[in-house]
């Protein structure tokens, strides 16, 4: 088992503190996605869409890695072979727990300008007057892929997906695609499967393996597990 490619969505962030967007109570019960996740929401009201934006950069900051996270980054750093860590997450605990990450959905850590496509840092509150540091217009917004949009670095994933060995999916739904397909393109290429989540997901019948309860505990022991070569 040499080559391993690692999904990760809301749930693994979840034990942090961070709500999830479709459990119970979740961000997108008390938000409506056409309000705040779209390009025409951004174009219609860009200060709603910032507060929403700016609210969740400000819990992320101050969220801490769980184990999950911690234990991810272990893998990384002592698996012999290769793994790609994508994450769905905006929130950058990730990297704070040390890991190396893709996020195909950006970064709230991010702002973009949309006139020229410059990325720079984005300050802690984010605001339709800010200007480009590059090109001096005021199209600027949150690194963020939104609904319609198309996710970042599908090239390299797909890539990597056809090529692996081990495709492990935590803590997502399967509702959203390209990502919830990114299980079939892996078994297609032969590829075993292992889903970790609190429960069955709408993707669940597509995995070989299931492993269910919370992250911090199941991703922890699943991570031991490969590496003492269980
Ligand atoms: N441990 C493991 N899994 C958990 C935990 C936990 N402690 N808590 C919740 N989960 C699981 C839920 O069972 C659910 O399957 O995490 C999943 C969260 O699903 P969603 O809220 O739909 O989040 P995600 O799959 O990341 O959403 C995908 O949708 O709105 C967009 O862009 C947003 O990146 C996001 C994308």
């Amino acid at each position: 088992m040499d080559t391993i490619v690692i999904l990760t969505g809301a749930g693994i962030s979840a034990e942090s503190g961070l709500g999830t967007f479709r459990d119970e109570g979740g961000l997108w019960a008390q938000h409506r996605i056409e309000d705040v996740a779209t390009p025409e929401a951004f174009a219609r009201n860009p200060t709603l869409v910032h507060q929403f934006y700016n609210a969740r950069r400000r819990q992320a900051r101050a969220a801490e890695p769980n184990a999950a996270h911690v234990a991810l980054a272990r893998l990384q750093a002592n698996w012999p072979g290769q793994t790609l860590l994508v994450t769905q997450n905006v929130d950058g605990l990730h990297e704070k727990a040390g890991a190396e990450v893709l996020h195909m959905h950006g970064a709230l850590a991010g702002a973009l300008c949309a006139a020229c496509d410059h990325r720079w840092d984005a300050p802690e509150t984010m605001s339709e007057t800010d200007t480009c540091p590059a090109c001096d217009t005021s199209h600027t917004r949150p690194d963020i892929v939104w609904f319609g949009e198309m996710p970042y670095h599908m090239e390299h994933i797909l890539e990597a997906l056809h090529g692996c060995d081990l495709f492990v999916a935590i803590g997502t739904s399967g509702q959203v695609y390209p990502a919830a397909g990114f299980v079939e393109e892996a078994r297609m290429a032969g590829a075993a499967t292992v889903e970790l989540n609190l429960r069955d997901s709408d993707m669940s019948h597509a995995f070989d393996t299931h492993i269910v309860g919370p992250a911090s505990q199941t991703v922890p022991r699943w991570v031991e597990d490969m590496l003492s070569g269980k």
